[in-house]
């Protein structure tokens, strides 16, 4: 902007003096400069109007007409004038020009420095382009690598736990289902999915004894009990791995309730992470209507009705309102998935 003013001004300081230049050679050029001024130089009138010596002074010439002798002084004096004029505008037009030819060279340079930072920049979009790739592919590679670590770690659970590989897809297939109603994206309730099965993991810590008992667990039995779900946060625990870390949230708080009666913490609301929550509504779903040692399994239409209005031992203040009424919006799907993945230990 700097520039454009200054070729502005340069440019118009150009046509003035180009134009009072112009008229000035004109007028010098029509008389003829140093003619014109040795034709009028009022000195050579004066000496030649001096007798030399030796010579008999004539007899004075009539003294010449002192106002013409004074006119051509002033005339003169105007050519000189006129003179310095030219020259100084002269020196003004070579500045100017020099001033227009820097702007020029500097208008010049910056298109260049111009052309090479854009070409940077290109280079550098392609670069960045190169590493997003790898680093995605990279992602992917570490992304599969640990969905296959951890059904590894729920394979080797289920070698010791009574819940089994039916009940650990269904959960899955359940809190996908959830997640995307309640508003989940489609990556999201992906996440969940492959997380899902992790909510048990530490059911590998706990003796058989307790595990595997027949009937119902004494006070200490359930104290070992609930550890599994700070044994499984354990195992999880410090990972840089998203997925790992949403296992471990669900680990430590799928036991939790809403009202707080939960375990290992009694954390209420909020507090409880979300994908805890939906899990919690999830595998009490499939706890009820699975058929269990020590219970019956019990049909849809009544699971969804011991979920929404509590028997006594289930109360709807345990789940996160929201996500439970989004529950009995889609509990449809929970029964086809129920159907879907079916084994021995779960067939009514
Ligand atoms: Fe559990
Ligand atoms: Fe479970």
């Amino acid at each position: 902007m700097d520039a454009e003013i200054r070729a502005g001004v340069a440019a118009s300081g150009l046509v003035c003096i180009s134009s009072y230049t112009f008229f000035a050679l004109a007028d010098l050029g029509s008389r003829g400069i140093s003619q014109h001024v040795q034709e009028r130089e009022p000195a050579g009138l004066l000496l030649a109007a001096k007798p030399k010596l030796g010579e008999a002074a004539e007899p004075a010439e009539p003294a010449t007409d002192l106002a013409q002798l004074g006119t051509r002084l002033q005339e003169a004096e105007l050519n000189a004038e006129l003179r310095r004029q030219v020259e100084d505008a002269n020196r003004q037009l070579a500045r100017y020009a020099r001033e227009l030819k820097d702007l020029a060279d500097l208008e010049r340079h910056k298109a260049q420095q111009i052309q090479i930072a854009n070409q940077q920049l290109r280079n550098y979009g392609r670069d960045l382009k190169v590493a997003v790739e790898r680093e995605r592919a990279r992602s992917r590679e570490l992304e599969s690598a640990y969905l296959e670590t951890v059904r590894r770690l729920t394979d080797a659970s289920t070698f010791k736990d009574r819940e089994t590989g039916a009940h650990i897809q269904r959960l899955s297939h359940y809190s996908r289902e959830l997640a995307l109603a309640a508003g989940s994206d489609a990556l999201e309730a992906e996440r969940l999915f492959a997380a899902a099965p992790m909510h048990d993991l530490g059911k590998i810590g706990i003796p058989d004894r307790v595990l595997h008992k027949e009937g119902p667990l004494d006070v200490d039995e359930w104290k070992i009990m609930k550890q599994h779900t700070i044994i499984g946060a354990r195992l999880l625990e410090g990972s840089t791995s998203g997925l790992l870390e949403l296992g471990r949230q669900i680990a430590i708080g799928h036991h939790e309730r809403w009202d707080g009666t939960g375990y290992p913490f009694g954390l209420r609301g909020e507090e409880i992470a979300y994908a805890a929550r939906i899990i919690s509504i999830c595998d009490s779903y499939d706890a009820i209507r699975s058929k269990r040692p020590y219970k019956l399994p019990i049909p849809h239409e009544a699971t969804v009705s011991i979920l929404l209005n509590g028997d006594g031992r289930s109360k709807p203040e345990h789940f996160d309102p929201v996500l439970l009424h989004i529950f009995s919006q889609i509990h449809e799907r929970f029964s086809e998935i129920f159907a879907l993945f079916q084994d021995e230990s779960t067939a009514a």
